[in-house]
């Protein structure tokens, strides 16, 4: 397969990066940009259309897991066009070979192995402000280092530890100079040994992980650290877990018939996601309660925004318990409607983006706990209804 073209990617928020499509591997995508550089993402940050156009070209150039692949730890992204994952395999441009993604088990721990040695080197000028002779002296340039949420969050200047991507942490970057070299930290007292740098350098390239069994935080390059990045798809645990036959011919018939647009999202399992993109417009809840009967346990991926649904529809749409992820930007949909999604306890995402949901809906979100990103611009909920879900949902990505 020729090499995916340059294209301006747009991801869910809105923000264009023009780049090129090198490589997917499960729920991650690599790209690459003009200058060269290759970033490695979630493909749930696109855009919806870009996310079909991503697994589409996987699936033209093939690249979908196949069941007999076992997942193999820490493996560079699949690059288009090799048929078989081969890890040596050079990325188009061998000066960047692609960042490994970090998806196998981490081995090292966060509060055992690291937080230890920044409290021992650290922490003296890297912590919360303190009170000394009647002034507050603040932490160094803004870094604190006293937990994995402070060390994440970075510097006055940004990040400082970039998941699964050692060489482009300034923190390691800076404890790994020479020791006469003025910028190392710490800048007094003795370097940090070998085993020590090491340690860290692993536990980022392992993808920076809370704790060896938290999921690898693989947050969007020049996102606010602040936020937790979108985390593994469960996808592949409902493939394990939920028994679903494969989608049967009449139940694609009927989903066409009613204007819907059908994507298998993977060889491996039964899952498709489903849209309407160019004649959303006509879209109402009859369409949906047609096809929702045939599909509704293979359906993990429902656009359904721009549509004519209502609040009604919703409760065919909370039948189908597979559903991780679930768009209703730019509809009519209330806090009635999300009554009705209540049971949905696979669902991950939710765009809520310009619909009539105010705070009594967000009470319904806070019983969904699986939730991991909410997008709640342009509705009618306020700041105050969002920290209570904030309060209820500590993990939980909630954009407003
Ligand atoms: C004696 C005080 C002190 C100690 C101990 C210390 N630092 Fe620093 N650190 C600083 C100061 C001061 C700066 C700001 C330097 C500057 O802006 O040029 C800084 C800056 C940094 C930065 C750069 C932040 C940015 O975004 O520019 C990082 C990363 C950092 N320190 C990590 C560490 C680590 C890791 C350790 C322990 C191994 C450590 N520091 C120990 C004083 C210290």
């Amino acid at each position: 397969m020729a090499v995916e073209p340059f294209r301006d990617f747009r991801s869910a928020q809105g923000q264009v990066l023009n780049a090129r499509l090198i490589g997917v591997k499960g729920d991650q995508i690599a790209i690459q940009t003009r200058d060269g550089k290759t970033h490695v993402l979630s493909v749930f940050i696109l855009s919806l259309p870009d996310q079909i156009y991503v697994r589409q070209a996987a699936q033209r150039g093939d690249l979908m897991p196949k069941p007999t692949t076992p997942a193999r730890p820490n493996t560079p992204v699949t690059p288009p066009g090799s048929n078989t994952p081969n890890p040596t395999t050079p990325a188009p441009n061998p000066a960047q070979p692609l960042a490994p993604v970090a998806t196998g088990p981490a081995t090292i721990d966060f509060t055992k192995h690291v937080l230890p040695i920044f409290k021992a080197s650290c922490t003296e000028c890297h912590k919360a402000p303190y009170e000394k002779n009647n002034r507050t002296i603040k932490p160094k340039a803004g870094l604190r280092l006293d937990s994995f949420e402070a060390t994440m969050k970075g510097s006055t200047d940004g990040q400082v530890v970039k998941p699964g991507k050692p060489d482009d942490s300034i923190l390691l970057e800076l404890v790994a100079l020479e020791p006469d070299d003025s910028d190392i930290m710490p800048p007094k007292g003795d370097p940090l040994t070998a085993e020590q740098i090491e340690t860290i350098r692993k536990w980022i390239a392992e993808g920076a992980r809370s704790s060896v069994t938290a999921a690898a935080p693989t947050g969007p390059v020049g996102q606010n650290p602040n936020e937790a990045g979108p985390k593994i798809s469960p996808l592949d645990t409902l493939a394990a877990t939920a028994k679903v036959r494969p989608l049967s011919p009449d139940a694609i018939a009927i989903a066409s018939k009613n204007g819907a647009q059908v994507i298998p999202l993977a060889e491996k399992h039964p899952f498709v996601r489903m849209e309407f993109v160019s004649i959303a417009g006509s879209i109402s809840d009859s369409e949906i309660g047609r096809i929702i009967p045939t599909i509704r346990f293979n359906l993990t991926q429902l656009d359904l925004s721009k549509t004519q649904v209502t609040n009604k529809g919703m409760l065919n749409v909370g039948k189908c318990r597979n559903l991780t992820h679930l768009n209703l930007r730019d509809t009519q949909i209330g806090d009635e409607g999300l009554a009705g999604l209540r049971n949905l306890e696979n669902l991950w995402y939710l765009n809520l983006l310009n619909t009539k949901v105010t705070n009594r809906g967000l009470s319904t979100l806070a019983e969904i706990k699986s939730l991991q990103e909410v997008y709640l611009w342009q509705s009618d909920v306020t700041a105050s209804g969002v920290q209570e879900l904030r309060a209820a949902l500590p993990n939980t990505k909630i954009l407003f």
